[in-house]
């Protein structure tokens, strides 16, 4: 990783680690992605960005603390069609709200990970699952691009607006991969330029920590994921969150397995 992307890596988990103390200090959501992180006092409600985006039952099932933690820009558990007893991993957990909706979904014979390299993320997540009284979850601490599990141990990947944070899409892209089993699949939420718009455009639309400079276009996301071996890739647009560029749900299967 060249220095560059270390500060970039680095500024990102600071960010993040001051928008979890604002949520355990007890203050509204401080969004980061879209309009930055706020300071408490600042904070206003981004609708395309955050717990808004929630079914109102999901959002009623948790404590609210896991709720005004949230800081995505779609819902991956929604269409991710999640069963009992899988086995799910969330890629930059934050305050933890996906893992735990999946928790619920897989049932006590599933179970649900979170990864995150922000240790004040983390430690959110634990007690969120505590408040949450569930227990087939766990918080672990990484980065995406080498995540800390072996291969063949996931069915469902799932992530809410991380992997435009990454300074390393394709090694993301094989660690997931790595982990999921054949036939597994993924189902994510995430920021997506329209493919006429330059790295330069993107950036004048929002910084990186703001989880704009760095989205991939739908072109680089396609061809990248495939070339990480998925197939069955498709990239739906759920809504607009500046001039030409959208808040994304990306599928795609890991070849092998009963879906072939
Ligand atoms: C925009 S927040 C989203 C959090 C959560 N997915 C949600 O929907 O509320 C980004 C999260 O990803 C984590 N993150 C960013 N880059 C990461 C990386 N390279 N590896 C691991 N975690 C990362 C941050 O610490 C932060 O918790």
């Amino acid at each position: 990783m060249s220095r560059q992307d270390d500060e970039l890596r680095e500024s990102v988990r600071v960010r993040y680690a001051a928008a979890a103390a604002t949520v355990t200090e007890g203050g509204a959501s401080a969004d980061c992605c879209g309009s930055g992180c706020r300071a408490p006092d600042a904070v206003q409600i981004d609708t395309n960005f955050g717990a808004a985006l929630y079914d109102a039952v999901d959002r009623g099932a948790l404590p609210i603390q896991a709720v005004t933690a949230s800081l995505g820009c779609g819902t991956p558990t929604a269409g991710a069609d999640l069963r009992e007893g899988e086995r799910v991993l969330d890629l930059g957990s934050g305050g933890g709200i996906d893992v735990l909706l999946s928790a619920r979904r897989v049932g006590p014979t599933g179970r649900a990970f979170g990864v995150d390299m922000t240790g004040e993320m983390l430690a959110l997540a634990r007690d969120n699952a505590t408040q949450a009284g569930v227990d087939n979850v766990e918080f672990l601490e990484g980065t995406i691009e080498s995540i800390p599990l072996p291969a063949n141990s996931i069915d469902v990947v799932i992530s809410n607006c991380v992997i435009n944070l990454s300074t390393d899409k394709p090694a993301v892209f094989a660690e997931m991969a790595r982990v999921l089993v054949p036939g597994g699949r993924i189902n994510i939420a995430d920021v997506v330029a329209e493919d006429t718009l330059t790295p330069a455009e993107r950036g004048e639309r929002g910084d990186h920590v703001g989880c704009i400079a760095g989205a991939l276009s739908f072109t680089e996301y396609r061809d990248q994921l495939a070339a990480a071996g998925f197939a069955e890739i498709e990239i739906t647009p759920t809504h607009a969150v500046a001039d030409k560029m959208h808040s994304v749900i990306v599928q795609a299967v890991q070849p092998g397995g009963d879906r072939g």
